[in-house]
């Protein structure tokens, strides 16, 4: 792991400081269009954009928004960063519905804040909304454990599960106290895969908490997946064996080194890789694909990413319909379940009312895979595609902006 780590931040560092001493102290970094990169600092399309490399909090610092970072620890002791935008500066003391951002697999809360104003976190403050931001166990604001550290074993026996039932009511009862309101709900991806299982599985908890839930490209039933991410469920025991004789349980903040590789994405022609990397990991739009959004969002990936994650995903891949439990094996499952078989989340149990949204181009958020979904629903439903979107276009894109607007409507 340290050789890895070494190698990989040798060549990240001779790279970077290839590419920067090509320029000035403020050279562009940022273009239109994806060819554009490739003749970044003469392009009259390219500019400097301030907001790639910058924290979540300088981000809203810049764009005149307030900031604040507030502490919880769950229940199984990991201590989680939460954001928040109180308001946008404007009408100060009035009280504003809530919103909480729920990001994706391998991201934080920064997920939210990559296209520039058009950001969902500006957005909803400008529409009069109190936004919290959510930092799962593992990213870089949440990294601390009241025992462990990323760096043991110990820290990364985690999946959605986990998260579900620890992390998202930690924060929720403290959002909840805090506003005296009851929450709005927005997840992308895996956010939705949590949202579902803290909902079905904590339903009271929920119900007191909870106002309605916006679901951006869901992730439950994994049947029509067509993402290359695939592939590896037929190797997963492999790549598990593998990784974790490496000592490699997680990808966080104790592998910032491997992380910066997405630095690399910024740059040509690494872009063209990474945005190739993409488009087969989660699908694309050329309409919607941002060149401008892409080398910020791609900044803060991969984070908080536990290989535990990862594996339970591949075992709901490698079920027919089955939204389940992670499955430890026939022996350990009916110690645990009492089943050989891991027991399926029981999502008929949520009530809170439920918006799904997807995009025909999004290769890990199947149209039919979120159609069954939501047939399986038993509370009050939306669904509906949107923009064509692929997997990412839900975070910035041409038009997830609109696509924000039109949000409020179920928040
Ligand atoms: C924000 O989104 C709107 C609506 O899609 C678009 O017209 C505008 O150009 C975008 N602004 C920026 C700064 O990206
Ligand atoms: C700030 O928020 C208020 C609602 O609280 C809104 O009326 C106002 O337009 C927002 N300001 C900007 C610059 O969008
Ligand atoms: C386990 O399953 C058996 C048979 O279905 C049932 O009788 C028993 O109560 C179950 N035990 C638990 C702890 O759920
Ligand atoms: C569903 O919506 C209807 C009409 O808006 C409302 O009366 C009902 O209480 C809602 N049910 C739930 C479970 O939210």
């Amino acid at each position: 792991m340290y050789l890895i780590n070494h190698v990989v931040a040798t060549t990240v560092t001779l790279i970077l400081v290839d590419l920067t001493t090509l320029s000035e102290c403020r050279p562009n970094n940022i273009c239109r269009n994806f060819i554009d990169y490739s003749s970044i600092q003469t392009n009259p399309n390219c500019w400097y954009n301030p907001d790639l490399g910058a924290t979540a909090e300088q981000i809203a610092t810049r764009y005149g928004f307030p900031f604040e970072e507030h502490e919880v620890t769950t229940g199984d002791g990991y201590i989680i960063t939460l954001f928040r935008i109180p308001h946008n500066g404007s009408d100060v003391h009035r009280k504003r519905p809530v919103v909480f951002l729920q990001h994706g697999i391998a991201a934080d809360g920064y997920t939210w804040m990559v296209a520039g104003r058009n950001s969902s976190v500006f957005i909803f403050s400008n529409q009069g909304y109190d936004v919290w931001i959510s930092n799962c166990r593992g990213t870089e604001p949440s990294s601390k454990h009241v025992k462990y550290t990323p760096y043991d074993r110990e820290f990364w026996l985690y999946s959605f599960h986990e998260m579900a039932l620890y992390d998202i009511p930690a924060m929720l009862d403290f959002v909840a106290a805090k506003t005296q309101q009851q929450i709005s709900y927005v997840g992308h991806s895996m956010g939705c895969t949590m949202a579902l299982i803290y909902t079905s599985l904590m339903p009271q908890q929920a119900q007191t908490n909870l106002k309605s839930i916006v679901a951006l490209a869901p992730v439950a039933f994994m049947d029509h997946v067509t993402s290359a991410v695939k592939l590896i469920v037929p190797f997963r025991y492999i790549i598990w064996e593998v990784l974790s004789s490496a000592g490699i349980y997680g990808v966080g903040p104790q592998l910032k080194n491997l992380q910066r590789l997405s630095h690399l994405c910024g740059s040509y022609p690494f872009i063209k890789v990474c945005v190739l990397t993409n488009a087969l990991l989660s699908g694309i739009n050329t309409m919607e694909a941002s060149a401008s959004a892409f080398p910020i969002g791609i900044r803060h990936f991969p984070i908080g990413l536990s290989m535990k994650t990862i594996f339970h995903y591949a075992q709901i891949m490698d079920t027919r319909r089955r939204f389940q439990f992670f499955d430890y094996g026939p022996e350990l499952n009916w110690r645990l379940y009492n089943s050989s078989l891991p027991p399926e989340y029981p999502i008929g149990n949520v009530r809170i009312p439920m918006h799904l949204f997807y995009g025909n181009r999004d290769t890990l958020s199947a149209e039919k895979d979120v159609h069954y979904l939501y047939e399986q629903l038993r509370t009050n439903k939306t669904i509906k595609e949107v923009f064509n979107f692929a997997h990412l276009d839900f975070l910035g894109a041409t038009h997830s902006a609109d696509l924000y607007y039109m949000l409020l409507d179920y928040l």
